[in-house]
């Protein structure tokens, strides 16, 4: 796993960085609870070059148009020469699985190796930045995914839990990221198709974490989160679907499941020991633990089942030039 720094490279230069897909503490982890995700082997590439203005695809209107690009440019480019940022993606876009934030933290470092280098602490801080700056709430769980790969804690309360690679900082909040050892399992995630919109939903459930049964429900989520790391660790599959199972019953209770995600994870148990809605929710996508040797029956019946359905495995590196 690479947690060196990203190396100074002139224009032009390009960069990849993972998706992600988080299996517990997602809502929770943006009011300081711990979560558990791995950034996942589905990359987003950017290219950036010398342009006579800013362009994304070499289109002056959709850089225009892009949730995210000019913030990065505001934040981490101040202007000059002007760019060109080719992207190309294998993470559907608006399905939880990370396509933004692998976005924002390629390009962030390609956009750090042109102004001579930056260390992936530095990269994670920056690339949550945007992703907040555009955003305007969340956790900077996805971002340090697509800066690191592999499996990651965030907050993690657990005694066994691995080194620490950075915390991350929005106003007077922190949130200290860990290395979580890898198990050696294959995930299934299954986009529903839905796009979810993560700005707004994540207001809605804050407003649930931060009203009266808060602090009850924050603790819930912790617990689950807890235990699930301890299972990971264990590399007890059983016991870590079954957190699955328990995680995803918090996320209906918060309101962000859906009929169609509701309908995969059925399409989903006869193949799985566990499963969820992963990310943001409402729409998007879920994550299932097969079970062993039924990975492609699992795809399968996600198949039939109208969802764009992926075996995954965690990104062996996180953001790194190309
Ligand atoms: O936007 P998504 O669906 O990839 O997931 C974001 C996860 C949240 O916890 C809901 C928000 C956050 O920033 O952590």
């Amino acid at each position: 796993m690479s947690d060196d720094a990203i190396p100074g490279h002139p224009l032009p230069v390009a960069a990849r960085a993972p998706g992600k897909c988080i299996l517990f503490g997602e809502h929770a982890v943006v009011h300081g609870g711990p979560e558990l995700l791995l950034g996942i082997d589905l990359y987003t590439q950017v290219a950036v070059r010398g342009s006579d203005r800013l362009r994304l695809n070499g289109h002056p209107e959709s850089a225009a148009g892009h949730a995210y690009l000019g913030t990065a440019i505001r934040e981490l480019w101040s202007g000059e020469p002007p760019v060109d940022v080719h992207a190309v993606s294998r993470i559907p876009r608006a399905s939880g699985l990370g396509s933004s934030a692998a976005f924002i933290a390629a390009l962030a470092a390609a956009l750090g190796a042109a102004r001579g280098g930056v260390r992936r602490d530095e990269l994670a801080q920056r690339s949550f930045s945007v992703e907040r700056g555009s955003q305007g709430v969340g956790s900077p769980g996805d971002t340090s995914a697509a800066v690191a790969g592999g499996y990651l804690s965030v907050n993690s309360r657990g005694p066994a839990s691995g080194p620490e690679l950075w915390t991350v900082r929005a106003g007077d909040r922190r949130w200290t990221v860990r290395r979580v050892p890898d198990p050696g399992w294959v995930w299934v995630v299954a986009y529903s198709g839905i796009p979810k919109d993560t700005g707004p939903r994540v207001r809605a459930v804050g407003e649930r974490l931060t009203g009266p049964d808060g602090p009850e429900l924050l603790e819930r989520f912790a617990r689950v989160a807890d235990a699930g790391e301890r299972a990971l660790l264990a590399e007890d599959r059983e016991e870590t679907a079954r957190q699955l199972a328990e995680n995803h019953r918090l996320l209906q209770a918060v309101g962000v499941s859906h009929p169609r995600l509701e309908a995969l994870l059925e399409a989903a148990r006869p193949a799985s020991l566990g499963a969820k809605v992963t990310g943001a929710g409402g729409g998007g996508s879920i994550v299932a633990l097969p079970v062993p040797g039924q990975e492609t029956d699992l795809l399968r019946r996600l198949a039939r089942a109208g969802a764009a359905a992926f075996a995954v495995r965690p990104a062996s590196t996180g953001a790194e030039l190309v």
